[in-house]
């Protein structure tokens, strides 16, 4: 069969394995590395991949051909945890930051996740829609082809469904595409104030459904933290969405061990994410449920804390990982994938392959796409990311500048000379 575009003589291009599972443990240093390599292209899908001269067969005479010698490639990049679309932006609180508040304190004051949650309720869903697209831009050209979008900054229905409908519309109209999640349980609001189990009778009643109902999110989420929802009320809200056909993710082990992970391991969550302050015995749990353990380095990084989430403890115990940028506008204000993997590397001394592997296939489960994108097997789609770089290594190696060069969505150029 002749493809429409060949990419030829990559210097390297790296391969995820599918072993029919997101890779775990040891299983994460696995991936093959093509050298030489060229990717050929029809109708938007991996025809193949190989090493040397294309086969003849699959050049005709309208087969586009493209150099990249000097560059690498990997699939596509998948962010599978972004706080996306919010309203406003925080930096008026980094004083208190730089002074010392914490989080959780600048929270209980009404700021953090509150203020934005202020921000956002007074934003038209126009200016919410041009907010998000230019953060999406910004991934775009970092080289990041695919992102799992949260909502949870109106908790009341009429902003959280604006936030869903923003990502729904994003996802029809921006090369990169949207998996929407939907998390009003994100922080008490204000009007709720002392009465949480109410606040998520509201959510089970009366928001679940509908948003089941108008498919406006396929993940449910739930911010399980001192001071904001305990691991009781996660595990009676997961369990709702669970019944009512949610895939579930949970945050968990952030700032304080307070049981999310427990209630990850009970309902069989598809992921939990940040783990920064995990225990064996959670890792343990985990490992054994199949919860996959999504990282992002970048918000203990903003948070200016030294507790990065013991990600060797979890390949030695044999679970899945995968990192994502945590964007938002609070705990980690960045766009920039690239960095959460430098950070993968420098602070959780994770390998480069281990972290390719995080962000591609083990990604692409994490947001239930494994079949559709994650690595170069013929019939997926042709989500390539192209960095000007001789070899894997140099991405990590020359931190913290973009060095993605070309993307391509589904067989289109979609940034060039990033
Ligand atoms: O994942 N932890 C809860 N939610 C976000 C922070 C959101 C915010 O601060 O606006 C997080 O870190
Ligand atoms: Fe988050």
């Amino acid at each position: 069969m002749t493809a429409d575009k060949v990419l030829v003589h990559f210097n390297q291009l790296f391969c995820p394995i599918d072993p029919g599972h997101p890779l775990r443990g040891a299983e994460m240093k696995e991936g093959q590395i093509l050298t030489d390599a060229y990717i050929a292209i029809k109708d938007g899908k991996i025809l193949e991949v190989g090493s040397g001269e294309p086969r003849a067969d699959l050049i005709g005479k309208d087969t586009e051909l493209c150099s990249y010698k000097g560059k690498v490639a990997t699939p596509g990049l998948i962010d599978c945890h972004t706080h996306l679309v919010y309203g406003g932006s925080r930096e008026h609180e980094f004083a208190k930051k730089l002074a010392g508040v914490s989080y959780l304190d600048i929270l209980a004051q009404g700021g953090g996740i509150l203020s934005t949650v202020r921000a956002t309720r007074e934003a038209s869903f126009d200016t919410l829609y041009q907010k998000s697209k230019r953060l999406l831009d910004y991934m775009l050209r970092h080289g990041v082809t695919t992102v799992e979008a949260k909502s949870g900054y109106g908790l009341d229905w009429e902003t959280e469904k604006r936030q869903l409908e923003v990502v729904a519309q994003l996802d029809k109209d921006h090369s990169i595409d949207l998996i929407s999640t939907f998390m009003a349980a994100h922080a008490i609001p204000p009007e709720y104030k002392g009465r949480s189990q109410e606040y998520l009778d509201e959510i089970v009643e009366k928001m679940l459904p509908l948003v089941k109902e108008e498919e406006l999110a396929e993940f449910c989420d739930i911010f399980c933290e001192k001071g904001v929802f305990t691991a009781d009320e996660s595990r009676y809200l997961l369990s709702k969405a669970k019944e009512m056909g949610f895939k579930l993710r949970i945050h968990a082990d952030e700032i304080e061990s307070i049981g999310g992970v427990d209630v990850a391991a009970e309902l069989e969550t598809v992921s939990a994410e940040h783990l920064m302050v995990a225990t064996d015995e959670g890792i343990e749990k985990m490992s054994q449920a199949h919860v996959i353990g999504n990282l992002l380095p970048a918000t203990t990084f903003s948070l200016m804390e030294d507790t990065y989430a013991p990600a060797l403890k979890m390949l030695d115990k044999g679970m899945a990982i995968t990192l994502s940028t945590d964007s938002n506008p609070g705990s980690c204000p960045t766009a920039n994938l690239q960095f959460v993997m430098q950070l993968g590397c420098f602070m959780l001394r994770l390998t480069p392959i281990e972290i390719l592997n995080a962000v591609t296939i083990n990604a692409a489960y994490s947001v239930a796409r494994e079949k559709t994108i994650g690595n170069f097997d013929s019939g997926k789609q042709a989500d390539i990311t192209i960095f000007d770089a001789e070899n894997l290594d140099y991405p990590f190696y020359f931190f913290a500048t973009n060095l993605v060069s070309q993307v391509y969505k589904n067989g289109q150029l979609v940034v060039e000379n990033g």
